[in-house]
C-alpha cells in the first residue's frame, strides 16, 4: 500500500523549519497535517547518516524542503557551502524520501533561470543559472531528479517575502524610516511572492496526491508558483512604501528613483526577467493564483 492510503500520509517532515516560507507552511497547514519542524544546529541537512537515520525513524508521508543557504551574494564567495547544502544534501534527502515511500516538495528558484526570455517561463524552459546560488539550486533539483525519487514536486519560486524573514519589504520599510530618497532598480522584472501564497499553494499540489486516489496520470514534477502580476523592484518598493503608509507607518522618504542593475552593483548577476507561467499550476490543482498587489496587502494586513 502506498505511504498516501496510510496512516503515514499526512504525516508531515518540514526540514529548515525556522525560516520564512517554512513559519508560513506551518502556520497555515490543514488540520489533519502533522507536522515535525526541523533546522539547524539540531538537524543538518547535509549530514546524510542523520538525514536517513532520522527519516527512517520518523516515517513521514511528505518532506517538504525549505532548507536552503539563500544568502545569494554570500554564495559567491562560499561556494563549497552553497552546493553542499542547496545541491548535494537535497540529494540525501531525495533518497531518504524513496527509502519510506514519502513524497517529497522541494522549493527551488527563479535564479535557475538566465533572464533572457521575455514572455512568462515555462517549468519546461531551459535552465541557465548565473550565480552561485543559482547554480547551486539547480543543482539540487538534478539531484532529485538523480535520486529516482518518482514521487516529488519541484515547486520554483520568486521574490519571497513574508513574516519572520529578512525580506526586501522589510528592507524597504526600514530604508524609507531613515532617507528621504530611495534608487531601486527598475530594469529586472519578476513577480513577488507572498509566503502566504505559496505556502496555500504547496499544499494545494500536495493535495492532488494525498487524495485517495490521485490522478492519472500522477501530477508529480516540476511547477512555478509566484503571485500574479509583474513589476520591477522600483515599481515593488513604491507600491510598499505607498502600503505602508496606509498602514500608518512614518515615513521620511519623498522620493524613489528608478535606477539601472549597473548603477548597483552586486557580486551575484540576477536574472533581467524572471516572470513564471503558472497555467500548470492552476491547471493541475483547478486554484487561481493571487495578484502580488493582493499579497502585498494581505502581508500588511499581518505584520
Ligand atoms: N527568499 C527568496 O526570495 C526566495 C526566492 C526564491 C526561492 N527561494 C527558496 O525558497 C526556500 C525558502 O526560502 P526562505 O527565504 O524561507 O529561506 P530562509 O528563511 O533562509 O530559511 C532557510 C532555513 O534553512 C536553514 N538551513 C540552512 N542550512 C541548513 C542545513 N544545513 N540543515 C538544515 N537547515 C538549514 C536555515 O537556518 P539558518 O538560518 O540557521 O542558516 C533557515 O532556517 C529556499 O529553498 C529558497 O532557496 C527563496
Amino acid at each position: 500500500m502506498s505511504a498516501s492510503m496510510t496512516a503515514q500520509g499526512k504525516k508531515l517532515l518540514l526540514v529548515g523549519g525556522n525560516g520564512m516560507l517554512a513559519g508560513k507552511i506551518a502556520a497555515v497547514a490543514p488540520p489533519d497535517y502533522k507536522i515535525t519542524a526541523v533546522d539547524l544546529p539540531d538537524f543538518d541537512l547535509t549530514d546524510k547518516a542523520q538525514v536517513l537515520a532520522y527519516v527512517d525513524d520518523l516515517r513521514p508521508g511528505i518532506i517538504v524542503n525549505c532548507a536552503a543557504f539563500t544568502n545569494v551574494d554570500g554564495c559567491e564567495t562560499e561556494q563549497t557551502l552553497a552546493d553542499q547544502v542547496n545541491g548535494v544534501a537535497v540529494g540525501y534527502l531525495a533518497e531518504a524520501a524513496k527509502s519510506v515511500d514519502a513524497v517529497l516538495v522541494h522549493i527551488s528558484t527563479d535564479y535557475v533561470f538566465d533572464g533572457e526570455k521575455s514572455t512568462p517561463y515555462l517549468e519546461d524552459d531551459q535552465t541557465n543559472p548565473q550565480s552561485v546560488y543559482g547554480h547551486s539550486k539547480l543543482s539540487g533539483e538534478q539531484a532529485v531528479l538523480a535520486s529516482g525519487l518518482q514521487k516529488y514536486f519541484i515547486v520554483r519560486t520568486s521574490w519571497l517575502y513574508g513574516p519572520g524573514g529578512n525580506n526586501f519589504v522589510e528592507t524597504i520599510i526600514r530604508l524609507s524610516k531613515d532617507r528621504t530618497e530611495l534608487g531601486i532598480v527598475a530594469d529586472q522584472i519578476g513577480s513577488p511572492t507572498y509566503t502566504g501564497d505559496l505556502a496555500n499553494a504547496i499544499f494545494n499540489i500536495l493535495e492532488t496526491s494525498t487524495s485517495p486516489q490521485p490522478p492519472v496520470p500522477t501530477p508529480f514534477g516540476v511547477y512555478h508558483f509566484s503571485n500574479e502580476g509583474q513589476c520591477s523592484w522600483y515599481e515593488f518598493a513604491k507600491e510598499i512604501v505607498s502600503l505602508a503608509e496606509k498602514n500608518g507607518e512614518t515615513l521620511k522618504i519623498e522620493k524613489i528613483n528608478p535606477i539601472n542593475t549597473e548603477d548597483y552593483p552586486l557580486p551575484a548577476r540576477r536574472p533581467k526577467y524572471s516572470v513564471f507561467s503558472k497555467k500548470k499550476y492552476s491547471q493541475v490543482t483547478g486554484k487561481l493564483v493571487p495578484n502580488w498587489k493582493e499579497g502585498l496587502v494581505n502581508y500588511f494586513t499581518e505584520r
